[in-house]
């Protein structure tokens, strides 16, 4: 069942248009990553589906209703933003039972001191909610404290609670752990991918952090200028991008591009380097070749097809080493990752050789549309 669909939204503020036709269909209980630079409409988009702004035109439904016209509070949506939003005056227990009060409680019922005698039964399972939500989130042992009181990661976890305890039928995120410090973001990934495999609910999340998305989604949406450039598993949008801005934006390091030339038979060639045979007919000329970092390996001089380059830079991560290499007659840089028993046996200054993996390259053709390739992996093994 299709949880939440967009279809032909539109948005535009004044003259400049910030959507431009996107569709979009997310499934009841996936987890979808809007992912994209900054400014590229996420978080208007996101603000659509909660009914926060009108689209200029499309459609939004939600479990089959449309709801266009609706508005937020009756969308049954739970939001959690990068800023916490947590009442600075109240108890973590306070902020998380404020929106099951507002929904269950009457005015009288929710008054101060008279509310809870009044309605001791109410408060009672309001507050049991509360707890039963901070046990999952591990924040029990928080309630009674006030968010001057909490670490960064700890308000974030104050926040999905105070969103988990409506259960609302979807979570819309908007870059929530982008105010935590490195590690605790890493961290969080996990928690919140866990979180979501636990409830079972659909979550739709925003970040221009291409690492979240490919950690965390089932399916992420790669926007670019209020466009859906393409839609897929974190595998598929990783190894075989549709477009050279959808290769650059995901993968860090970025993939390697570097200029290539097709030859009328088809023959895709950067220098010395024969990469693959395009099936499209009749596209002669300049292409881009994209390389991971992780599709290239030193080989010996003169190898059939490697490419010669000087190493100019050495990016050591531990587990990994990244070669920064000049390559082309220094008109073109290449990272290339190697192990750290091969990188400690390569100086800066070095000449070295290089070789495509098994398999590995994509063509790019001028209007940045990836091209399709014959016979990937016959002819690829007679290079490599
Ligand atoms: N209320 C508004 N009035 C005018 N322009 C707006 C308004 N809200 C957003 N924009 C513009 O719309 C574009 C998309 O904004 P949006 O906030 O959706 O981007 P984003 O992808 O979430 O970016 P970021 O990653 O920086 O949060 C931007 O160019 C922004 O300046
Ligand atoms: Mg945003």
């Amino acid at each position: 069942m299709t949880a939440i669909s967009l279809s032909a939204i539109e948005k535009n503020f004044g003259a400049t248009r910030v959507l431009d036709g996107i569709d979009l269909d997310v499934s009841d209980g996936e987890f979808l990553t809007l992912v994209g630079p900054s400014g590229c409409g996420k978080s208007t988009l996101l603000r659509i589906l909660a009914g926060l702004e009108a689209p200029s035109s499309g459609r939004v439904s939600i479990g089959g209703r449309e709801v266009t016209e609706v508005r937020p509070a009756d969308r049954n949506l739970a939001m959690v933003f990068q800023s916490y939003a947590l009442y600075p005056h109240l108890t973590v227990a306070q902020n998380m039972m404020t929106p099951l009060k507002l929904r269950d409680l009457t005015f009288a019922q929710r008054l101060p001191f008279l509310g809870p005698l009044a309605a001791r039964e109410a408060h009672g399972s309001i507050l049991e909610q509360v707890r039963d939500t901070a046990r999952i989130l591990k924040i029990d042992h928080l309630l009674d404290r006030k968010p001057g009181q909490l670490s960064g990661g700890q308000r974030q976890r104050a926040a999905l609670g105070r969103a988990m305890v409506r259960k609302p039928a979807a979570f819309l995120m908007d870059e929530p752990l982008s105010n935590l410090d490195a590690a605790l973001r890493i961290h969080m990934r996990s928690e919140l991918a866990e979180l979501h495999r636990s409830l079972k609910t659909t979550f739709v999340y925003v970040t221009h952090d291409q690492a979240e998305a490919l950690t965390m989604s089932d399916r992420m949406a790669v926007m670019m200028d209020g466009r859906i450039l393409q839609l897929g598993a974190p595998d598929e949008i990783y190894s075989n991008p549709q477009d050279i801005r959808v290769a650059e934006f995901i993968g860090a390091p970025k993939i390697n591009l570097l200029p290539g030339s097709l030859d009328k038979a088809g023959h895709a060639r950067c220098g010395d380097m024969e990469l693959a045979r395009v099936a499209e007919d009749g596209i002669v000329g300049c292409v881009t070749i994209g390389l991971r970092p992780e599709h290239l390996a030193v080989c010996d001089k003169g190898a059939p097809g490697s490419l010669t380059g000087r190493v100019v830079h050495k990016e050591n991560l531990g587990a990994d080493i990244y070669l920064h290499v000049s390559v082309l007659e220094g008109a073109h840089r290449l990272v290339v990752r190697v192990s750290p028993v091969e990188g400690s046996a390569i100086s800066l200054g070095q000449t070295c050789h290089f070789r495509r993996l098994h398999g590995q390259a994509m063509v790019f053709g001028k209007d940045g549309k990836r091209l399709g390739l014959a016979q990937p992996s016959t002819e690829v093994a007679e290079v490599a």
